[in-house]
């Protein structure tokens, strides 16, 4: 154990993502809110998890749900007010649960008083606040393109000039390279680290700095139709600019004034990229989220070579983490079908570095079909009949089988999906053999053994359907097993004459079998055994 002390909190423990208007409705509008999550702290804490990360909670006219803040230190009156944040702080910690909120520093509301006065006129003293151009050709000023369709730039006909906004009209994105923005958002910071939160996930925090000349993005050739539509152009001008790095460190550096914080960056970039964002002497983020298996193809060859790359690429001392899925991402359940998310969750659960369940995964929540009148995300009306809208993965935590599934006494604010009997919180928890069951055993096992939570990862095998790596660490080591498809397999043990012993298997029904020599897996299967380190037993 005295091993375990020596890691930050934010290495060892599991975080839990919750999306705040879908976890718990306690004021019967359909919404979920802040003291619907402290009602559900001791179902986190019989679940095992370490901090839990909310998505964005303060003021916001919600064009994208909360990721448009109009106010950066208070709480919307949806989710409930300051004091029942400080309310839910305090039995958080008292639980030994650690908050991280999200920090939205690319882009505020376009109903932030900042905005307001940046747009009131060219000589505002907030004008340089934002980006803001002259027109091209009568046009915007060159041809970036925002994530949710069309051009980034935004006429203001008062003023005569565009406004740059990578998402919606109603994001206008902040100048990162005005130190007084820089200023403001660090004052951010250390209101909610003053309160006593644990860290932040910093919102698209490779996008901050865009070019200083403006130049127009190079056409992306592997462009193809059923892409989201900025992708027509590399991003080369609008995001991952080298300068982004010493923001970040300014950043990093604010976080390191209070003790044992963390700081988590949404990154979505190629491993190589994705890994200097540790920064320089691991100065930048804690943790720059890994998420790439969430659009690997799910098989043991390519999960094993984004494992190896992923570990090959981290810098000295970098610590791993890793991803199955999020609010702006298909539920894994249905990505890889409810029979491999038990695959899904023994490997997020065993593989070396941080592991962030997304709420409702651990009972296998699936994407909810949403019908056209029912789309609520932006992003899902502008880009219509693509598949990219996030609301399906959005919907309300499914609880118990009563009619609005123990989220809300009323209609919910988005669909639930067609659902079966064991498909909630309740029912899974009194079956052992539950994907509920499996989580909670998973995660009790990392609290007990070392190997998982801090030993070395080694690649064994990784062919046909099978993927086997052993965690190591002194003399424990562990051997997973996982069978990525519907057909047995049989795994050999690396240490020869050995008895090693199964600790957990997904299907939950073997405890304690001695392995020898090989080890058998059904359709399906995974398991995680102990060998037995050269002794036999
Ligand atoms: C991040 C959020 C996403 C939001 C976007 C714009 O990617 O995760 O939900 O729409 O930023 O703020």
């Amino acid at each position: 154990m005295g091993l375990m002390q020596r890691a930050f909190w934010w290495q060892a423990g599991v975080i839990y993502q919750i999306y705040p208007r879908s976890f718990q409705d306690s004021n019967g509008d359909g919404i979920g809110d802040l003291p619907g999550i402290t009602q559900r702290l001791s179902y986190l804490v019989e679940l095992g998890v370490d901090a839990i990360w909310l998505c964005p909670i303060f003021p916001s006219p919600m064009a994208d749900f909360g990721y448009d803040i109009s106010a950066y230190t208070d709480i919307d009156p949806l989710f409930g007010d300051l004091d029942d944040f400080d309310a839910l702080l305090a039995a958080a910690h008292a639980q030994g649960i650690k908050v991280i909120l999200d920090l939205v520093p690319n882009h505020t509301s376009d109903r932030h008083p900042w905005f307001l006065e940046s747009r009131a006129s060219r000589r505002s003293r907030k004008r340089d606040w934002y980006i803001w151009r002259d027109p091209v050709s009568n046009g915007p000023p060159n041809n970036w393109l925002s994530a949710f369709d069309g051009s980034a730039w935004e006429y203001d006909g008062a003023s005569g000039q565009y406004y740059y906004h990578a998402f919606l009209a109603a994001q206008p994105d902040l100048n990162w390279r005005n130190p007084a923005v820089r200023s403001a958002i660090y004052e951010v910071m250390r209101f909610w680290f003053r309160r006593g939160v644990d860290g932040f996930r910093v919102d698209v925090v490779w996008h901050l700095i865009k070019d200083d000349e403006f130049r127009d993005n190079p056409p992306n050739a592997g462009f193809r139709p059923t892409d989201p539509p900025h992708h027509r152009l590399v991003p080369l001008y609008t995001a991952d600019r080298p300068e982004v790095h010493d923001v970040i460190a300014e950043m990093r550096r604010v976080a390191d004034e209070f003790p044992d914080r963390v700081l988590i960056g949404e990154i979505y970039l190629p491993l190589e990229r994705l890994v200097a964002y540790y920064g320089r002497d691991l100065a930048g983020m804690h943790l720059p989220f890994n998420f790439s298996l969430l659009s690997t193809s799910w098989n043991a060859p390519s999960i094993a070579r984004l494992i190896a790359e992923y570990e090959a690429a981290l810098p000295a001392g970098g610590w791993p983490n890793w991803v199955l899925g999020n609010h702006d991402r298909p539920r894994i359940a249905s990505r890889v079908g409810p029979d491999q998310a038990r695959i899904a969750a023994m490997l997020l659960l065993t593989l070396r570095g941080t592991p962030t369940v997304y709420y409702g995964d651990e009972i296998a929540m699936k994407e909810v079909a949403i019908a056209p009148a029912q789309v609520r995300d932006p992003l899902g009306k502008k880009v219509s009949g693509r598949g990219l809208g996030r609301d399906g993965c959005r919907t309300p935590m499914e609880w118990d089988c009563t009619t609005h599934a123990g989220f809300s006494s009323v209609e919910p604010w988005l669909p639930l999906g067609r659902r079966l009997r064991r498909d909630n919180v309740l029912a899974q928890r009194s079956d052992n053999t539950s994907v509920y069951g499996l989580y909670r055993r998973l995660i009790g096992l990392r609290r007990k053994r070392p190997a998982l939570l801090l030993g070395s990862y080694g690649s064994v095998r990784a062919d046909g359907n099978l993927l086997v790596f052993t965690r190591e660490l002194g003399r424990e080591q562990l051997l997973v097993a996982l069978n990525f498809g519907g057909t047995p397999v049989a795994a050999s043990l690396p240490s020869g004459e050995c008895i090693g012993r199964l600790l957990v298997s997904s299907a939950a029904d073997r405890p304690d079998e001695p392995v020898r020599g090989s080890l058998s897996l059904r359709a399906n299967e995974g398991a995680i055994v102990e060998l037995c380190n050269g002794s036999t037993r």
